[in-house]
């Protein structure tokens, strides 16, 4: 339905387009566009940077990121060539005016060239300490002004580093823009897998009795990966597991398995409900953090038989780092449909696999009238990867005996036999839309930091505050901490994933 609503002509402006997120999601996820013929003829591209560079540089730079990511589609013959010409480049200090003068001048080029209206969408893909001075430079050179076409603000994650300069930034950001042109992503909510949630949610009738305190135990959410750090010291050094994971992507996939069903789909629709359940959510204390969380940090191990560095041995890690790589956090939601439901949350670097699921575990069956234990029925949305849906119940096994075995029914998203998209082409292409559904808003931001304060007011690295973690305490290539099976204990388990 999407697909048949064409952006309408506009330039994308990337600022730190010579950053690696630029280099391996977003120029191919526009390419990819490009090429599906979704972006018109009328669309250009402005990449800006701190770094000196020509037009033409900036081009070849492009088309090599282009034939590296492994993210590119295929590229068809002659494609390249023409996405040369869309473009463009500008280099400058981000805290002074004649940048964003560039820019504009930029925007009436391409408004002759598109004979219409000079629509724009910023791209802020750069450290977080620079969204506040690009909003400001864009904004004191009347770039955010919509009188002669829409004016929008793609802003990456992370938003703030805490709930006070979250609150800080999007006040700055407000001083020039109005909520309906920000934009705040979260690559999670572009994910084909994650928007299916609401689609079995709220597109069938069979779960929705279901999907509550009378018949549902607990919540599983998952987000494992395998990989470490992969040279981003600097960043995971200041950020961590919670920073990086949970405030955003876990706690957006928490909000669509409680949330209740929207009125529509649209925006404020599915952002109020988010908003809701995430306020219902029971603060947790800095004083109780040791009781709902668990957090942990790997140390060397093997991974597929290969031998890996813990943390601390990453290179740019301080060798006595207090920084998490792992949290599992127990949430409790004080509404009608959840009273008494546990969500258990975790997520780690360096476990054994890559692997994100949200698994709804079921209550064991009243009566046990058969030999042997009950077991629980659970429905798992797999996220990625081996994208799918499956439901776990038990069955007679063949035989004599009345014995039951547990069985899984699967859906499997490859039956669709369609590649499943980048997370950043869809949010990239509903931003151009205008659609804001698969953004977060102001207040789901400030709510998903609200229940993360009280586990970083806790864990802070600061020397001195919080106790001391007693790290490491996995090794990599595990499931992460022995505290992480307490605190789900000791009648329900983690899923063996
Ligand atoms: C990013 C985090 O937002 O998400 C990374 O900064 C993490 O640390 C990545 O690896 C995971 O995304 P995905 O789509 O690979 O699950």
């Amino acid at each position: 339905m999407r697909r048949t609503r064409a952006p309408e002509p506009a330039t994308l402006v990337i600022f730190g387009v010579t950053g690696d997120l630029s280099r391996r999601k977003l120029l191919p996820a526009i390419f990819g566009l490009w090429q599906d013929g979704l972006l018109g003829s009328a669309f250009n591209i402005v990449g800006v940077g701190r770094q000196e560079m020509t037009d033409e540089e900036f081009k070849d730079y492009a088309v090599k990121a282009l034939q590296e990511s492994k993210e590119t589609d295929t590229i068809q013959p002659g494609s390249l060539e023409k996405f040369r010409e869309l473009l463009f480049y500008e280099f400058g200090e981000f805290g002074e005016d004649e940048v964003y003068d560039l820019v504009g001048k930029e925007l009436d080029r391409a408004e002759e060239a598109h004979g219409g209206r000079k629509n724009a969408l910023f791209y802020l893909s750069t450290p977080p300490s620079l969204f506040e001075p690009i909003s400001n430079g864009l904004g004191r050179l009347g770039l955010a002004d919509q009188s002669e076409g829409w004016r929008r603000l793609v802003i990456e994650k992370p938003f703030g580093r805490d709930l006070d300069s979250a609150r800080r930034l999007n006040a700055a950001i407000h001083d020039t823009w109005d909520e309906s042109q920000v934009y705040r992503i979260d690559h999670y909510l572009g994910k084909e897998t994650v928007q299916n949630l609401m689609a079995i949610r709220f597109g069938n009738a069979i779960f929705e009795p279901l999907w509550n305190r009378g018949y549902v135990d607990h919540v599983q959410i998952t987000a494992a990966e395998d990989l470490g750090l992969e040279g981003r010291a600097g960043y995971y050094e200041e950020a961590g597991i919670v920073r990086d994971m949970l405030q955003n992507h876990l706690m957006q996939l928490f909000a669509l398995t409680a949330m209740e069903a929207p009125a529509a789909f649209d925006a404020d629709a599915i952002r109020d409900e988010k908003t809701k359940v995430l306020r219902a959510v029971k603060p947790i204390p800095a004083g109780r953090v040791g009781e709902v969380a668990v957090r942990g940090q790997y140390g060397p191990g093997s991974m597929d038989g290969q031998k890996v560095p813990g943390y601390r041995e990453e290179p740019g890690v301080d060798d006595g780092s207090r920084t998490s790589t792992y949290v599992a956090v127990k949430l409790e939601i004080d509404n009608w449909r959840w009273q008494g439901v546990p969500f258990f949350l975790r997520t780690g670097k360096r476990l054994p696999k890559k692997v994100t699921e949200i698994a709804v575990v079921f209550k064991r069956a009243p009566l046990g009238i058969f030999p042997g234990g009950l077991e629980r029925n659970v429905l798992a949305f797999r996220i990625q990867p081996d994208e799918g849906v499956s439901l776990k119940f038990s069955s007679k096994s063949p035989g004599q005996e009345m014995v039951l075995r547990e069985v899984v029914m699967d859906f499997r998203y490859d039956a669709f036999g369609a590649q499943l998209e980048s997370p950043y082409s869809r949010l990239l292409l509903d931003a151009l839309i205008g659609d804001a559904t698969l953004f977060p808003r102001e207040d789901e931001v400030d709510h998903a930091w609200q229940i993360v304060s009280g586990i970083l007011e806790a864990w802070d690295v600061r020397p001195g505050k919080g106790q001391t973690p007693d790290f490491p305490n996995y090794a990599a290539g595990t499931w992460g901490p022995e505290d992480a099976e307490k605190l789900i204990g000791p009648d329900r388990r983690w899923r063996r994933l």
